[in-house]
Parts: C-alpha cells; sequence; structure tokens
C-alpha cells in the first residue's frame, strides 16, 4: 500500500486504536429528504466534532458541509436508482475520481449487490473505482447493501464482504448478525457495520458493543445518532464503545447521563 493510501486510511481509522467512528448521512442518494436530514447541515453540525469520518454525496458535502472542516470525507459515489423502484440494485457510479480528488476526500464509497439483479454492474462498478482510485492512493469502501429478498445472515454477509475485499477494497461495510465474527474472520480487510433502521438507543448500543467485541474496526452509522433524540449524547456513547471500549451496560449509563443534564 503507498503512502497516500495508507494516510488517507489512517485519518479515517485512527491509528491509536485501530478504530473508527464514521458519521452516514448519505441516506438521500436514494432516500430522499430521510427523517433527521431535512435539514442536514443543522443536523451535522453538531455531530462533526465527535465523528472520525463523514459519509455523504458531492451534493450534500457541497451545500452542507462547511469548507473549513477536518473532518475526513467518505464520498458516495454510486447512485441511480430510488426507494420508488423495488429494485434497488440497479446503481452505477455517480461521481468522478476527478470529482473526489476536487473535494479533497478520504475515501470514496460506494455500494455492492451480491445476489441481487444487478450483482454483476454493481461488482464491476466496485473493480472500476478500485483500478481508477487506487491510481490516486484513494481508499474504497464497499458498502455489502442487502437486497429485500436477501438475508442478512452470516453466510450471505460472508460472502458479499469477501468478495468485496478480493476484488481489493480497502473497507468493507456490513450488517451485523448472529456469529458476526465469522464474516469479520472471513475477510481479510478492516468491516465496520451499518447501524440499520432507527431502534431504540440501549440497542443500537449494543449493537456498537457487540460488533466491535467480535472484530469490527467500528461503525459506520446514521440514523441510530442523527434520528435519535439526543443524537449528541448518542454519538458521544458510540465514541466511547468504539474508541475507550467501555461496555453496553456503561455507554447505555452514560447516554443517560448525558440526556438528563439536557432535561
Ligand atoms: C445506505 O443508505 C447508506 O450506505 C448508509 O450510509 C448506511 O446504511 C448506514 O447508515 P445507517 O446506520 O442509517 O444504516
Amino acid at each position: 500500500m503507498d503512502w497516500g493510501m495508507k494516510n488517507r486510511l489512517s485519518q479515517i481509522i485512527k491509528p491509536d486504536t485501530g478504530r473508527t467512528v464514521m458519521l452516514a448521512v448519505d441516506h438521500g442518494y436514494f432516500l430522499g429528504p430521510t427523517s433527521g436530514l431535512e435539514n442536514a447541515k443543522k443536523t451535522v453540525e453538531p455531530l462533526l466534532p465527535y465523528a472520525d469520518s463523514l459519509m455523504l454525496t458531492r451534493g450534500l458535502l457541497r451545500t452542507s458541509v462547511d469548507e473549513g472542516t477536518s473532518v475526513p470525507i467518505v464520498l458516495r459515489v454510486s447512485g441511480g436508482n430510488s426507494i420508488l423502484n423495488d429494485d434497488l440494485s440497479n446503481e452505477e457510479i455517480t461521481t468522478s475520481i476527478k470529482e473526489a480528488i476536487r473535494l479533497n476526500v478520504a475515501a470514496v464509497a460506494l455500494s455492492i449487490y451480491v445476489g441481487s439483479k444487478y450483482e454483476h454492474q454493481t461488482l464491476m462498478g466496485l473493480s472500476n473505482l478500485i483500478n481508477e482510485a487506487q491510481e490516486y492512493g484513494i481508499p474504497v469502501l464497499a458498502v455489502t447493501a442487502v437486497g429485500k429478498e436477501m438475508v442478512r445472515d452470516v453466510r450471505y454477509l460472508s460472502l458479499a464482504c469477501r468478495i468485496a475485499a478480493e476484488l481489493g477494497a480497502q473497507v468493507v461495510k456490513t450488517y451485523y448478525c448472529e456469529d458476526f465474527e465469522k464474516v469479520v474472520s472471513a475477510s481479510p480487510i478492516p468491516v465496520v457495520i451499518a447501524g440499520g433502521k432507527k431502534i431504540p438507543e440501549n440497542d443500537a448500543l449494543k449493537l456498537a458493543f457487540n460488533a466491535v467485541k467480535r472484530g469490527a474496526v467500528g461503525v459506520d452509522m446514521g440514523r441510530n445518532i442523527f434520528q435519535s433524540k439526543y443524537p449528541v449524547a448518542m454519538i458521544k456513547a458510540v465514541r466511547a464503545i468504539v474508541h475507550d471500549g467501555i461496555s453496553a451496560d456503561k455507554a447505555v449509563k452514560m447516554l443517560r447521563d448525558l440526556t438528563k443534564k439536557k432535561k
């Protein structure tokens, strides 16, 4: 791995802990004005001091993030579909590497849909993106999107993560599942988990704890942070799990203490 690639990766996965708290706000690329992100600038700003990176589209970056930010950017570069379409797997590359460089990003991200109708298209999209991105030392984060008809189990997620790694992605983002440690051990690259749909805060903290305990290098979490009633307290508690290694119970208590002060 060359210096630029390593340097960019270390902006995201912090060398002192080997872990990362990525904040995902890219949902609008197919979900439109997702609840909590209607005014993304307002939502994101207070969370930035606690995020190791921010994952979003170029449109949201240009319009909703201050150019002076020191938070590394993970640019979503795939899309071309919407929630109105039954098959979400019909994605392609939307954003060029030139644009990623112009925007000074730390990494680019795209979704792959293993087992879906457009599996081949999205896997070739990943391969082509990696070919281009590595010319410039830019890491690629592969997102293992799971079609409606797929089961988020250890067999499927191991398959999707391993394919992402074999095609050359530097990091893979997937979902937590039972026997998650097997997903991690089958993946020769760092694994981060998505939070998924909003669940109670305590459960989301347990999810983050279990994921890092079973080998994830961290989270790339969105809705369970920005849709929480207390987003800043939530990201602080997630950080404490990921970087300080506190237990899920301690994180729940931390969240309770932080939110009490707000009442
Ligand atoms: C898919 O919409 C995106 O890649 C999200 O960034 C990803 O699902 C993580 O966000 P959440 O924690 O809300 O699932």
